[in-house]
């Protein structure tokens, strides 16, 4: 086993890059219903307790640099607060949501609202809407696949997602975000209803160059072969720390937020020259969801973020 000092000594040096989030507090969050197996409606919850802990969460992006801009939370839809749900936006393209699940419909409409009324400012195109079910950033995982260098075209490399399915986006969606995007979209077959999110499964914990973190029994074995075969580098993470919503995390490239109790992810994190952020959303982990959850990331046009960084 190696030491603290030598890990640290041996871990790349890690680097941030500021990152623009959407949020929705949790006002009127509840588990009314149950559409994953996390939820139970005979649970008493606060909300207050939830907007407390998701408050946290925003000061620790905010201490770190990050711009987080918010979307109003409406009356009647209490899992508005898993903004991760709500549109995808990579490379300047906003690819609309649509939920697998009645009661939560209307979310869609609110973030493609917030995007007709923002995007411009912010250099993105118009909203695309989505005729397939797909659950945004809950199973699309983006990173940047750098390309070798003196590779002529395409040396700079290029975007992937990583799209999860089985459970609430359908493989159809899959090809819809590729044209939206222009993105590399990986097909990642989910089997454990426990994992019912690729985010919940899988994070990506350096985007520049697609370092990723999973659990491997959440996905099929064909999948499982193929993010072996991927991303040889990964870090495996075990059920304990997966069931502790360890996954469900958020990374800058250096400050990595992520939920409390997953202890064995956060030392690994710090091994690998990480700093872990530990957050604690036990009120909102009733409905199924923490950290990523509750996080949106604005990916503007690629080109124009190299030159602002
Ligand atoms: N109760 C919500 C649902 O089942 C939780 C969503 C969690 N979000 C996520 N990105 N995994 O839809």
């Amino acid at each position: 086993m190696t030491s603290v000092v030598e890990a640290a000594v041996a871990a790349p040096s890690r680097r941030v890059r500021t990152r623009h989030f959407l949020m929705c507090p949790p006002r009127y969050f509840d588990v009314s219903y149950a559409i994953n197996p996390w939820m139970d409606p005979s649970t008493p919850v606060s909300p207050q307790r939830a907007l407390g802990q998701w408050t946290m969460l925003v000061e620790e992006y905010a201490r770190c640099g990050h711009r987080v801009d918010l979307l109003d939370p409406q009356p009647g839809l209490p899992d508005m607060v898993f903004a991760a749900n709500g549109a995808t936006v990579v490379d300047g393209a906003v690819l609309e949501a649509r939920f697998a699940n009645p009661q939560r419909t209307a979310e869609a409409g609110w973030h493609a609202a917030w995007y007709r009324r923002h995007g411009d400012r912010l250099g993105l195109a118009a909203p695309q809407p989505a005729h397939a079910v797909n659950e945004a950033e809950g199973d699309f995982a983006v990173h940047h696949v750098p390309g070798r260098p003196g590779a002529g075209e395409g040396a700079s490399g290029h975007t992937r997602v990583l799209a999860g399915w089985g459970f609430r986006t359908e493989r159809a969606a899959h090809e819809e975000l590729a044209r939206a995007t222009g993105a590399e979209v990986v097909a990642l077959e989910l089997v454990d209803p426990r994992f019912y999110h690729l985010d919940v499964a899988l994070t990506v914990l350096d985007d520049e160059t697609g370092l990723i973190a999973y659990h491997p029994p959440a996905f099929a074995p064909r999948s499982r072969d193929l993010l072996a075969r991927l991303y040889p580098d990964a870090v495996l993470v075990g059920e304990t720390d997966a069931l502790a919503f360890g996954l469900n995390s958020v990374s800058d490239g250096r400050n990595v937020f992520v939920p409390a109790g997953a202890e064995g992810f956060l030392t690994e994190l710090a091994a690998r020259g990480f700093t872990p952020v530990p957050v604690d959303l036990s009120e909102l982990v009733k409905a199924g969801g923490s950290v990523k959850c509750c996080t949106q990331e604005i990916r503007g046009p690629r080109a124009a973020e190299r030159s602002r960084g």
